[in-house]
């Protein structure tokens, strides 16, 4: 029997009370699964709909990055969200979902705190990536129409792209891993993250956000600026400290990991 099934989903979405996680459309492949979800919500698709594929032609993580999505292995899905919020509170969701997912691989690896979140939105166990999320807003006029939050978490997938450096719950441990439990524990999860962000915003997040910190006390690179990170703010901005001593909060941007010796000012002032 396939691991991933709709009727089964609905059983474990009972067994833990998942608030979302309905319709629920499950496709053999699709481009993006989330296309699908944008395209539903444009329709009226409602809150805490969930599209998902057993494998994605074009699925696509941030930056015009491709996600790597074979087929009957891992977990491609994306949720309808329409949370009652102004678009200027919305950039600290993707923090939410990343704990959220983490949660969800913890209570699956049976190991609690092990799953961190590299800022700002990949899940990484060890050295390697475990997981993605993509969110993308529709605006109508100056509110949030709508937030597709796009979720690949790798669960049996054992071979990878040489460029990625991945890891899947199946090499972590997690053998009999069902993606059915798995996705309706995230939706657990994400169903009641998403009602305390709206009314509390960041605050209720922060302290596990900060026990999860995968980037604190090492040396990056995020948009040009080289130091070391010293954690995320309680508004969801990385905070790096460069060798000059200024602190530099950033909102957005992609992290590249460096080396101590980064941060040593070159002859030519360079941080190269
Ligand atoms: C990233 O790490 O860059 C984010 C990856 C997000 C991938 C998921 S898979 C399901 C959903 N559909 C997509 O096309 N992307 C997201």
């Amino acid at each position: 029997m396939n691991d991933l099934e709709i009727r089964s989903i609905e059983h474990w979405l009972d067994q833990f009370e998942a608030s979302i996680g309905r319709p629920l459309v499950l496709k053999d492949s699709t481009e993006s699964t989330n296309d699908d979800a944008r395209k539903a919500a444009a329709l009226g698709g409602v809150h805490g709909a969930v599209f998902l594929a057993e494998s994605q032609t074009r699925g696509r993580g941030r930056s015009g990055h491709t996600w790597f999505s074979p087929a009957g292995e891992n977990l491609y899905l994306s949720i309808i969200l329409r949370p009652n919020i102004p678009p200027q509170a919305l950039p600290p969701l993707t923090l939410v979902v990343g704990v959220c997912v983490a949660r969800a691989v913890d209570l699956t690896l049976g190991t609690p705190g092990k799953a961190r979140i590299k800022w700002p939105n990949d899940i990484y166990v060890g050295q390697d990536k475990l997981a993605g999320i993509l969110l993308e807003t529709s605006l109508r006029g100056s509110s949030v129409e709508a937030v597709i939050a796009g979720i690949g978490l790798n669960v049996f997938a054992t071979v990878f792209p040489p460029e990625l450096r991945a890891t899947s719950l199946h090499l972590l441990g997690a053998h009999d891993a069902d993606r059915s439990k798995i996705l309706a524990l995230l939706l657990r999860e994400i169903g009641s993250a998403v009602r305390l962000f709206e009314r509390q915003g960041l605050a209720p997040f922060h302290a596990e956000l900060e026990a999860r910190d995968l980037l604190r006390g090492r040396p990056v690179e995020i948009n040009g600026i080289v130091g070391i990170s010293v954690g995320i703010d309680t508004s969801g901005y990385v905070c790096v400290q460069s060798p000059d001593g200024k602190l530099h909060q950033l909102g957005s941007g992609s992290v590249n990991f460096r080396e101590i010796a980064a941060l040593a000012p070159s002859a030519s002032g360079a941080a190269e």
